[in-house]
């Protein structure tokens, strides 16, 4: 990586814990933190809001092009003026955020927007699928964290509290299988990537090893 920007990538599927290995490691560090599973999300939200069809491709990209997203460090999320913290997790986004992330215009200009993002503020801890491999090729540290699927979807059913485990584990098949086999830019390993199971580890274990890492370089 450059000089002046300190980048760290966190990849995995959905309940690998990088969402929380993320934001603890920026704090640690004292950089800022970037979900760019939200900016899917988020995009997500503004097409459902604006009753377009996720399959539309064409309309889709129309609304990535425009939306306004605002992320704060307090975790709101901000979707054209609108709070969309609670939708942008719920059962409708989550159900057609995968084909949204699917299509190659909507990746292209939320990675212009995460790469600005970065710049900006001369680095950041980012988590998503593609950080590693698409985003930030380059970055200082690059991690793919994983974990048992039956673990990864116990997680989740604790973090979305209204559904049930056997849902969230049939929609987390799901989007794995599509995340990892779509045609732009899918979930992979990078070659260069540290890979970190966290199936037994608390996540203070991961975040200490990941920092020692840092420091020793
Ligand atoms: O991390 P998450 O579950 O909030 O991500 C939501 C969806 O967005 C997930 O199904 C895959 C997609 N995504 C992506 O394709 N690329 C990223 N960098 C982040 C998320």
């Amino acid at each position: 990586m450059s000089d002046e920007l300190t980048v760290i990538a966190i990849d995995g599927p959905a309940g690998s814990g990088k969402s929380t290995v993320a934001r603890r490691l920026a704090e640690r560090l004292g950089i800022e933190y970037l979900d760019t599973g939200a900016m899917y999300r988020s995009v997500t939200f503004a097409v459902l809001a604006n009753g377009v069809d996720p399959e539309d491709e064409e309309k889709v990209a129309a609304v990535a092009r425009r939306v306004r997203i605002d992320l704060d460090d307090g975790g709101l999320v901000i979707v054209d003026g609108v709070d969309a913290t609670t939708q942008i997790r719920g059962p409708e986004v989550s159900r057609s955020v995968s084909v949204v992330a699917a299509n190659q215009e909507v990746r292209s200009e939320l990675v212009s927007r995460q790469r600005e993002w970065t710049r900006r503020r001369g680095g950041g801890v980012l988590e998503g699928r593609d950080i590693g491999t698409v985003v930030f090729p380059d970055a200082d540290l690059k991690v793919y964290l994983t974990a048992d699927p039956q673990v990864r979807a116990a997680r989740r059913a604790r973090e979305v509290t209204d559904l049930d485990y056997d849902v969230v584990a049939a929609d987390l098949a799901r989007r794995d299988s599509y995340d990892s086999e779509r045609k732009h830019d899918p979930l992979r390993q990078a070659g260069d990537a540290l890979i970190l199971d966290t199936t037994g580890l608390t996540i203070d274990e991961v975040v200490d090893d990941l920092a020692k890492r840092l420091v020793d370089g």
